[in-house]
């Protein structure tokens, strides 16, 4: 059976699991969170910071947000949008997209992820995987 463009771009990323889940998909760490039902997130595992794992951080709601909190430098990520929340005492605010947050498949099977679009870059590329060792250290960015 010959299968149509969009199912070609997702690929097949874990069965269903309870809670938190790293996943290995096409040489990329990514993270799964299960918030219940069909409420799945994927985000790129380590932070775009300076690679923490985000598969170990606590999840907070912050500014009705839920977030997670990086276990290396508390960099608080929105694990909808990808955004890195800053401030606090009641004033916060965005830094940016900066974590690549994946859209993903639910089917009976399992969970499938879109891949990559390689045209958009996200902050997290960096330290998406360990083939990107050379890479971080020929052109090493700081992001703050
Ligand atoms: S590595 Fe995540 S906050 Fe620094």
């Amino acid at each position: 059976m010959k299968r149509s463009k969009s199912e070609e771009e997702y690929v097949f990323a874990t069965e269903r699991f309870e809670d938190r889940k790293l996943v290995n998909i096409l040489g990329r760490d990514v993270a799964f969170f299960n918030f219940g039902g069909d409420d799945i997130i994927a985000i790129d595992a380590h932070c775009y910071h300076k690679g923490g794992s985000l598969i170990e951080g606590d999840i907070e709601d912050i500014a009705d947000r839920t977030c997670i909190v990086c276990p290396l430098h508390q960099y608080r990520i929105d694990l909808h949008t990808g955004e890195c929340i800053a401030g606090g005492l009641g004033r916060y605010y965005s830094k940016g997209e900066k974590q690549r947050v994946h859209n993903i498949k639910i089917c009976e099977d399992g969970i499938y992820i879109q891949k990559i679009d390689e045209i958009a870059e996200f902050d997290s590329d960096w330290y998406c995987d360990d083939t990107s060792e050379l890479r971080k250290k020929r052109k090493r960015k700081m992001y703050y």
